[in-house]
């Protein structure tokens, strides 16, 4: 047994019952025909707990995102507020991330469910903020707003949310029977909010949780995506597949946060990685060619003409997307245009494997021991301070991950064995400091 190390993994996992490799879920071992019901993400979840796991993590999307052409990963089967309520009740300490959108929703309701939530596990809620890319056709807007429409929403959003959370001190419930008191009316403080977006006065109807609020976490990699992150996030997840680049990436960000008055340490970045781990290499090569013998062709031509918004359908595996063929996405994200460049230098059939695999995250077939090698040697190399997990296959690449690697990287000391602190907070080191409380009422010094 390696000694314990001071600095500790954080990981988590994203939530696919479908496995995150495309068409994974025809895999002979799959359960898919239980996705969409209780009994496979319950069992996902507990393992994950048993695995020690910081958190697990629900995406979300308004709408089927391909879903009906084959391209499963990407659709939200499971509603994060719902799933999570649900999932409460057969798991104990395991962190749960929750996708909510700013874009498509209001703040009061939001902050509400969340906190809802978090009260009702003990502090074990987390919000992944996200503006929504598409979905508007089912919300009643005509266009998609653009990037920085969204962002200013976005930012504002969080502010209320995060001001509503406060609006109950965490000894606002007196219980004062004698007196006919249960909550001291002058520890729950109006908001107050007119803004750009949102008039919101408060104060929420939830008591405060044990955590403080829900842990804040945050995607956007534009320089408008890491200005919210680095303002808000307590996570960060992020498309890092190279380790020199992840390095830049982490450094950037944690000088923002430093420079925003904020504890660098306090903020965990986190690329997803996808490890096909096997007892040996053999195994693990074998599953991984199993994997790739699942991709259905024509589902990953489909997955690339929809994320690129290009027609490839008459193009051979072997052929290049000719360069005319390739649009511009003003209200797309700065990962599109990346993946526009990359689609520029390989084949069709190059982009359909890479599409189908990891989605650009970071892919990595190996034994518990080389993979954990790597990821070490991220972490210790200031690349990450974790990392997301996307689940080859569910369950056999999931179970993999969680009974090969996980105990690999306890051995060595980076990864708890037993849960420590009683939320989500202070399971992961994430603690909301009296400097944050401040910096939240000094946002919104209540009047009124
Ligand atoms: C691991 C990960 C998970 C994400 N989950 C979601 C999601 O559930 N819903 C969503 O709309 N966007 C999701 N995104 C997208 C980002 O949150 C972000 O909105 C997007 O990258 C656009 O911002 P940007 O232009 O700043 O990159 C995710 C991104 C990553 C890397």
């Amino acid at each position: 047994m390696g000694q314990r190390q001071s600095r500790q993994l954080v990981l988590t996992m994203f939530m696919v019952g479908f496995g995150f490799h495309n068409d994974a879920w025809r895999h002979p071992s799959s359960r898919a025909d239980e996705i969409g019901k209780l009994s496979i993400i319950r069992d996902m979840a507990r393992s994950a707990e048993a695995a020690k796991l910081d958190a697990i993590f629900f995406a979300d999307s308004y709408g089927t995102n391909g879903l009906r052409d084959g391209g499963y990963r990407g659709t939200s089967v499971y509603e994060p507020i719902s799933v999570m309520g649900v999932l409460s009740g057969h798991t104990d300490k395991i962190g749960m991330i929750g996708t909510q959108s700013t874009s498509w929703n209001e703040p009061y309701t939001v902050a509400r469910q969340l906190a809802g939530l978090d009260v009702l596990t003990g502090g074990r809620i987390g919000w992944n903020i996200v503006t929504s890319t598409r979905g508007n056709e089912n919300v009643g807007r005509e266009e998609m707003p653009l990037p920085e429409l969204r962002y200013r929403r976005a930012n504002e959003f969080v502010d209320v949310v995060q001001k509503l959370w406060d609006s109950w001190d965490a000894d606002a419930v007196i219980d004062d029977r004698a007196g006919a008191r249960w909550v001291d009316g002058a520890r729950i403080r109006d908001v107050n909010h007119r803004g750009e977006f949102f008039a919101v006065r408060g104060p929420i109807t939830i008591r405060r949780s044990p955590q403080e609020w829900p842990v804040l976490v945050q995607a956007g990699q534009s320089a408008d995506g890491i200005e919210l992150g680095s303002s808000y996030a307590d996570i960060v997840y992020a498309v890092q597949p190279e380790q020199a680049a992840a390095i830049d990436f982490y450094a950037m960000y944690k000088d923002k946060v430093k420079n925003k008055g904020r504890d660098p340490e306090q903020v965990k970045i986190l690329p997803g990685i996808m490890p096909v781990v096997g007892r040996t290499e053999r195994e693990a090569q074998e599953l991984a060619d199993e994997l790739a013998d699942c991709i259905v062709t024509e589902n990953g031509r489909s997955t690339l003409s929809n994320m690129l918004d290009v027609d490839v359908s008459d193009l051979d595996p072997g052929d290049k997307i000719p360069q005319e063929r390739f649009v511009d996405g003003p209200q797309r994200v700065k990962r599109w245009y990346l993946f526009r460049e990359l689609a520029k230098e390989l084949t069709v059939h190059q982009l359909i494997v890479h599409v189908s695999r990891s989605l650009g995250h970071q892919f990595i077939i190996g034994t518990p021991a080389t993979v954990a090698d790597t990821m070490i040697d991220w972490f210790e190399a200031r690349a990450c301070d974790g990392f997301n997990f996307n689940p080859p296959s569910v369950p056999l690449g999931m179970d993999n991950m969680f009974q090969l690697l996980i105990p690999e990287l306890q051995e060595r000391g980076y990864f708890r064995q037993e849960y420590v602190g009683d939320t989500f907070r202070e399971r992961s080191g994430l603690v909301v400091s009296d400097d944050d409380v401040r910096r939240v009422r000094a946002r919104y010094a209540p009047c009124g």
